[in-house]
């Protein structure tokens, strides 16, 4: 018993390296998140990220074999990330969604996802 993962309706591991390597794509020619990312280690932000979504929506828990507890609000302290910052980030990932074009039952469930989460992870407001 017990329900598909999503890690397994979308394609698993494959679905999310390619997902990821397009949202970095976009990342890398974004002109104020390219100026977060670590320049020299392109490949080791794709691999993290990669296992951190695999492990999320129900695949191998590499990720935390690897890193620990993921803590992303903390993780992501070191860098100010504004509403304008959010959006870019989920103009990024929205435009690697599109290039893979998920079943839309799925694609919602991601977006659902990745709104809430980019939104949570907003530590910086440039107003104050
Ligand atoms: C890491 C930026 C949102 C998941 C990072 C890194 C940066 C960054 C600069 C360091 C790259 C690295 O060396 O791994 C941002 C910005 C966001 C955002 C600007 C805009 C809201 C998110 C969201 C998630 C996420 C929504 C999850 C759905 C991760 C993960 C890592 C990471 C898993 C690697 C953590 C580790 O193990 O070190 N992010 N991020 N990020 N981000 Fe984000």
């Amino acid at each position: 018993t017990g329900r598909a993962t999503l890690y397994d309706a979308v394609g698993g591991e494959a679905f999310f390296r390619r997902l990821v390597h397009e949202f970095y794509e976009r990342v890398w020619a974004d002109e104020v998140l390219r100026r977060m990312y670590p320049q020299d280690d392109r490949a080791g932000a794709e691999e993290r990220f990669s296992l951190f979504l695999m492990q999320f929506w129900g695949g191998p828990g590499t990720y935390s074999e690897q890193r620990g507890h993921p803590r992303l609000r903390m993780r992501h302290h070191p860098f100010p990330i504004d509403h304008d910052a959010r959006n870019r980030w989920i103009a990024c990932m929205t435009a690697a969604l599109d290039a893979l074009e998920p079943a839309p039952l799925l694609r919602a469930e991601l977006d659902d996802y990745f709104d809430r989460a980019a939104t949570a992870m907003i530590n910086h407001n440039p107003a104050f």
